[in-house]
This record gives C-alpha cells, structure tokens and sequence, in this order.
C-alpha cells in the first residue's frame, strides 16, 4: 500500500483517483482538510475499499508514527502543503508550519519506520516530495528554462517555503540513506482546482459575470501542465526514477496570463455565450500587480522525458478545454466551495486593488 498526503487537494485528490484507477494498490490518505481540502474531490471512492481516508496532520507526529506502523506502506508521496502564492503574501505563518515543520515532521516519522524495515523493504521504499518550479525563482524572457541543476533562488514565502522542504529532503537522502525521489512542476490546472488560483478563479468569475483580475500588465508567464499529466509523470518517477534525484516536470507550454485570459474567455464564448451577445473579454480588469511577483517560469523536462520515457498527454488546448466544460458541469462543486472563507479570502486580496 502507499500513503498519500495532502490528497484531498487539487493535485492530491486527481493523484488518487487515477491511481486507483490504474491500480488495485490500497491507498491511505492523510490530509488535513484545510481550506484547500475538499472530500467531495473524492466522492467517487466514498465507498471503495481500497482508499482509506485519515484527517490529520504531517506534523502530528504520533499520528503518523500509528499510521506508519499500522499500514507498512512500501511508498509515500508527499503532497500536503499550503500552496498559494497570495496567501502567503498575506499570512506566511501556515506555510513555515506546514511546508518546513510539517515536512520536517513527516521525515523523522518516515526516517524512523524506514530503518525499522528488513532489507528488501527497506531498499523498495520510496518518499516521493511533491514540489514545485517557484523554488528556482524568476527568469527573464530569453533565459533557458530551468534544468534541474539551476539554483534555487525563491522570491514568495510560499517557494521558500517549498525550497526549504526540498532541502530537507535532500538531507534526509544524503544524511540517512532515505529512499528519496523530488520532483519539482510546473502550473498545474484541471477539475477540482480551488477557484483562487488563475483558471479556476477566471473560469468562476466569468460565469458569474463578475470582473477577471489581471495581475500588473498580464504579461508574466507560467508553463501550464494539465494536472493528469503531473499525475503520470509522478507515477513514473515513484516506478522508475533514480533515489536520491530530482525530476523537473513541465508542459513545454510557456503562455503569458492575459493569453490564458483570453483563450478561457474564447471557450464561454462558443460553450456558454453571455446573455448580451459580448465576449466575456469584457470583463478583463487590469489590477495592481503581486508584490514581488516572479515574470517567467520554464521548466526543461528533458531528464524525465530521456531516463523515464514520460511525456504529457495533453496540449494547452485540448487540456484547457476539458477544464472549462469541467468547471461548466460541476457548478454544484463551485458553489459548495465557494464558502464564507472563500468569499473573504477574495474580499481581502482583491479589495482596494483598483
Ligand atoms: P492544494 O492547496 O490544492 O492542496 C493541498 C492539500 O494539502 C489540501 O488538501 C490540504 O488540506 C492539505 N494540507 C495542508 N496542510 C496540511 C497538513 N499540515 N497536513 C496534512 N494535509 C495538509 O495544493 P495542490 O495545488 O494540490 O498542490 C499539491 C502539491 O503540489 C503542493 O506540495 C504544491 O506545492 C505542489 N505543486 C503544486 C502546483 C500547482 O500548480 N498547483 C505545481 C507544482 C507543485
Ligand atoms: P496562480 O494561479 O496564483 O499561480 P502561481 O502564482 O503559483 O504561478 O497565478 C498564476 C499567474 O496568474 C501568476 O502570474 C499570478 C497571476 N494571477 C492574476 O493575474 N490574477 C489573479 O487573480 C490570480 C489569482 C493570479
């Protein structure tokens, strides 16, 4: 069996379900239902045995001390985090808690039950750490895309959050002997991404004909990775990767936000036209940027395409429309997260933003 954390998340959740689709490998999954968690992600296993839900933190070490012993699981992929950039421009305390202490946490618990294992267990464990591209900073327009040897310079609290988690894991292979494997992804998107990141919260906010807040002058630039594709590009890394290496995960889809913007706008469009005939381009509203707000990021998936043979199913165009008819059928799930600390998180970070 394996343990999954943060797997009532957006990657988490879609991790789980495709993994029990794929497999018949009981999955334990360890999330602490922040805001961010959602069991509903997960409603289509409510009543399958083999995915076995536990509410509980990374950092509650006695917890996952029981878990681990408990379950025997011969891989972990770590997930949980807090995730979002703004937030932790707002409030970094939860990210140093969860991102450092909690993976921190995880890794003694992990260390522990590892060198408690016999030999042959011992040499098949793996700890997947699942990370991000934000930790090698920002690049201008013409520098290459970051390889996995580029130097780690994060700029939010959030990627020094997730830098600092990736350095510990490092240790904890190169110190001890765990059974490590990181992989660092580009932006993900896809069903079940909580409406305060860029697509959904584009998606969402077009529907409901309220204003689409471009951050500064729209032109940064992300590498867009449709969320299935991260999914088996982590399988094939916990399959088949090295110990002890890192793996950049990217979709080779480098857009800057107003064109993202605009080609979500393009598909209400044509699948759910406004009342009034105009294009929902109408809606876009320039606001005042993101402090210290990264310009590009690139990720160069050539390690993962060259030693593990994976590469993304999806292009940016058959994966962003898959996710705009998503968000168009599962309004119900919009709305249900679209709670009081929702609607405040929105008040606090859009408000007084011209
Ligand atoms: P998310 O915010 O949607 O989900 C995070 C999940 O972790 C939630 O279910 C939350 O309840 C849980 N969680 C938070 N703190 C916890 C704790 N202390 N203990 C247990 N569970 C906890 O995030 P996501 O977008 O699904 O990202 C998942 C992972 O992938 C994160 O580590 C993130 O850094 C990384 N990542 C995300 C992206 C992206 O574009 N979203 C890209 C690359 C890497
Ligand atoms: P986001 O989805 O928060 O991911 P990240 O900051 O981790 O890349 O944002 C993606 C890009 O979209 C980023 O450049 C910030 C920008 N953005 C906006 O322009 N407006 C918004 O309302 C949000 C949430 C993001």
């Amino acid at each position: 069996m394996i343990l999954v954390t943060g797997g009532a998340g957006f990657i988490g959740s879609n991790f789980v379900m495709n993994w029990l689709a794929q497999s018949d490998e009981t999955t334990i999954n360890l999330d602490l239902l922040t805001y961010a968690g959602n069991l509903q992600n997960l409603s289509s296993l409510s009543s399958d045995q083999r995915h076995i839900f536990v509410h509980g933190n990374i950092a509650d070490s006695t917890l996952v001390n029981g878990l681990l012993t408990q379950h025997q699981p011969r891989a972990i992929i770590n997930f949980a985090a807090e995730s979002h950039v703004d937030r932790s421009i707002h409030g970094p305390e939860d990210f140093i808690q969860t991102n450092i202490i909690g993976t921190f946490r995880l890794l003694e618990a992990v260390r522990a039950y590892w060198n408690g294992l016999n030999e042959g267990a011992k040499k098949g464990f793996r700890f997947l750490h699942v990370s991000t591209d934000e930790v090698y900073g920002s690049l201008s327009k013409t520098e290459p895309a970051f390889s996995e040897t580029h130097q780690y310079e994060p700029n939010s609290p959030y990627s020094a959050s997730k830098a600092a988690s990736d350095h510990l894991v490092r240790a904890y292979h190169h110190t001890y002997g765990l059974p490590t494997l990181t992989t660092n992804c580009s932006n993900n998107y896809g069903p079940y991404h909580f409406p305060e990141k860029l697509i959904p919260l584009m998606i969402v906010n077009a529907l409901a004909g309220k204003p689409l807040p471009v951050y500064g002058d729209g032109q940064q630039i992300r590498d867009w990775l449709y969320v299935k594709d991260h999914c088996s590009a982590i399988r094939r890394v916990l399959a088949d990767g090295r110990v002890g290496e890192v793996y950049n995960v990217g979709g080779c889809n480098e857009k800057p936000n107003i064109e993202i913007v605009h080609t979500i706008c393009g598909l209400l469009d044509e699948l759910r036209p406004r009342s009034d005939g105009s294009s929902y381009r109408e809606q876009v509203t320039y606001v005042t940027d993101r402090p210290g707000h990264d310009r590009r990021y690139a990720i160069d998936a050539g390690k993962i395409a060259s030693e593990l043979g994976w590469k993304p199913d999806e292009t940016f165009e058959t994966g962003i429309r898959k996710t705009v008819q998503w968000y168009l059928d599962n309004q119900s799930w919009v709305s249900n997260v679209q709670s009081g600390s929702y609607r405040s998180w929105v008040e606090k970070n859009y408000q007084g933003r011209g």
